[in-house]
């Protein structure tokens, strides 16, 4: 059993240096890509609030094929550069999105979602694919936001590259 302590009264920066140190604890050592998005994606489900969906697509054979998430059943391939995913898989630049309905070619996998945040995972030149997490809130995620997934993201990516 892996019981994390969630301390409410943290402030953002603290939430994800907690996250981060749970994150390094449950996958240091496990070499199953699988597993680690797996347990990362329902870390990330038991630390932020206001979340729709959380998860990760990987980059198989030039698309993005879904991989473990936490949320409603979601659309399986997303072309490289096609909605939000897809830019961030061809840019390599995290999207952080307030209104999801003003991003061209936004792909809606869950009516309710209405803002996003996807941030590319990288390994020695490599896409691995991308981390993706949704809110029903507009504006939801802010430059902390970005910086703790991208943190999150950094500690997975040679984790996630086997
Ligand atoms: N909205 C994403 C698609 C994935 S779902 O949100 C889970 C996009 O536009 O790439």
């Amino acid at each position: 059993m892996y019981q994390f302590e969630i301390d409410a009264a943290a402030d953002k920066a603290e939430l994800y240096r907690e996250m981060l140190g749970a994150l390094d604890a449950l996958t240091a050592g496990e070499p199953d890509a699988i597993a680690n998005m797996a347990n990362a994606a329902a870390l990330i489900w038991q630390y932020l609030p206001d979340l729709n969906w959380a998860g990760f697509y990987r980059a198989v054979d030039g698309e993005l094929v879904l991989g473990p998430f936490q949320g409603k059943a979601a659309c399986i391939r997303i072309a490289i550069g096609a909605g939000v995913c897809g830019t961030a898989a061809q840019t390599r630049e995290t999207q952080l999105v307030a209104d999801v309905h003003e991003f061209p070619g936004h792909i809606a996998c869950d009516a309710a979602s209405a803002s996003e945040l996807v941030v590319p995972i990288v390994h020695a030149g490599r896409l691995i694919g991308v981390l993706d997490l949704d809110s029903p809130t507009s504006s939801r995620f802010d430059a902390a936001d970005a910086a703790g997934c991208e943190a999150l993201a950094a500690l997975l990516a040679s984790r996630l590259a086997n």
